[in-house]
């Protein structure tokens, strides 16, 4: 049994009381100020600590919906190190030390290295707005700031025994309330095959909305692949390894009947506990649409999958 699982969202449980509070603000400072103006002022009130970033236009493919807004991309949030309500990480998360921070990679590799965010910062970093799908069967579109994950395994020289990419996330018990109790088996670790991994969609992000990550959100780096679920990008990590067998990771170790290895957007594949045929682009909490096989991102991944049974690999 797992020990944790993701509740079956309903409508009512959906918008936790702050984002509750958050709209109206947002609402009352729009009828003061203009839209604009207000969004920017609360936005920056949210995380004081991000810094601005440099960054060009991106290759990403073009999405119709707007990005969401960033208050709420910021304060309703999956990071179960700072507790499992939606609105814990905003709160809990400043206690993260993200200074200094280095990222170790190794495994499979010739040339293992540590390296520094600021030495990842120093590189040429590119805005991609993504699409993004929470198992829980919602969405948001938000405008990360960072490099495909391919440049940084150039940096290490994959060998040809590196079938798998294990992404390991930050476990501080002094600085993480939610490690304290094994709600899940930390640290958190997710994974990627190597094709996977290396698609240019793949995107090993450092910032979001034009700034660096808020802690709440994964900072100093994650991962994003847009075309899987939202657990499969491992936030605030510390490790990454090319290994030659598939990984176990921590939502597997808590449900694999749940939440297997590829985890791969798929309307056609339910949830065992709930469909997956539908989704709340937030912040419409109550109005339902249907969801894009791999997220809308087909034309660019389905080819990885050719002759697989998506159902078995779920
Ligand atoms: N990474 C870590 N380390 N811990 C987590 O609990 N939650 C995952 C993923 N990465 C999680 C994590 C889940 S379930 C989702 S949906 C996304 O982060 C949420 O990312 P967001 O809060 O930036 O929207």
């Amino acid at each position: 049994m797992p020990r944790y699982s993701f509740p079956k969202p309903k409508g009512s449980e959906i918008t936790p009381r702050d984002v509750y509070l958050n709209r109206r603000h947002f609402i009352a400072g729009a009828m003061a100020t203009g839209v604009g103006v207000s969004m920017v002022g609360t936005a920056r009130a949210a995380s004081a600590a991000t810094q601005p970033l440099t960054f060009k236009q991106g290759a990403a493919p073009v999405l119709s919906d707007k990005p969401t807004a960033r208050e709420l991309a910021t304060t309703y949030n999956n990071y179960y190190e700072f507790g499992t309500s939606k609105g814990e990480p905003a709160h809990n998360a400043s206690t993260l030390k993200i200074k200094p921070w280095t990222v170790e990679i190794g495994g499979e590799v010739a040339k293992p290295r540590t390296i520094g965010i600021e030495d990842l910062l120093a590189m040429e970093l590119e805005e991609r707005i993504y699409r993004m799908r929470c198992v829980e069967a919602w969405s948001m579109v938000i405008p990360w700031v960072g490099m495909s994950f391919s440049k940084l395994a150039s940096l290490v020289e994959p060998t040809s025994k590196a079938k798998y990419v294990k992404f390991t996330s930050a476990a501080r018990p002094e600085e993480m309330p939610g490690v304290r109790s094994r709600i899940l088996d930390w640290p958190y670790t997710e994974g990627l095959r190597m094709d996977e991994a290396m698609h240019p969609l793949t995107f090993l992000t450092l910032g979001m909305y034009g700034e660096t990550l808020p802690n709440q959100n994964g900072a100093p780096v994650r991962i994003v692949t847009p075309w899987k679920y939202g657990f499969k990008n491992a936030k605030s990590i510390v490790r990454i390894d090319f290994v030659s067998e598939q990984p176990r990771t921590a939502w597997m170790t808590a449900g694999a009947n749940e939440y297997g290895f590829y985890a791969n957007v798929n309307p056609e594949v339910d949830h065992p506990r709930w469909s997956q045929k539908h989704e709340r682009l937030l912040p419409a909490f109550f109005a339902s649409r249907e969801t894009e096989k791999f997220n809308g991102y087909g034309a660019e991944v389905t080819s990885l999958y050719s002759g697989m049974d998506l159902a078995a690999n779920f």
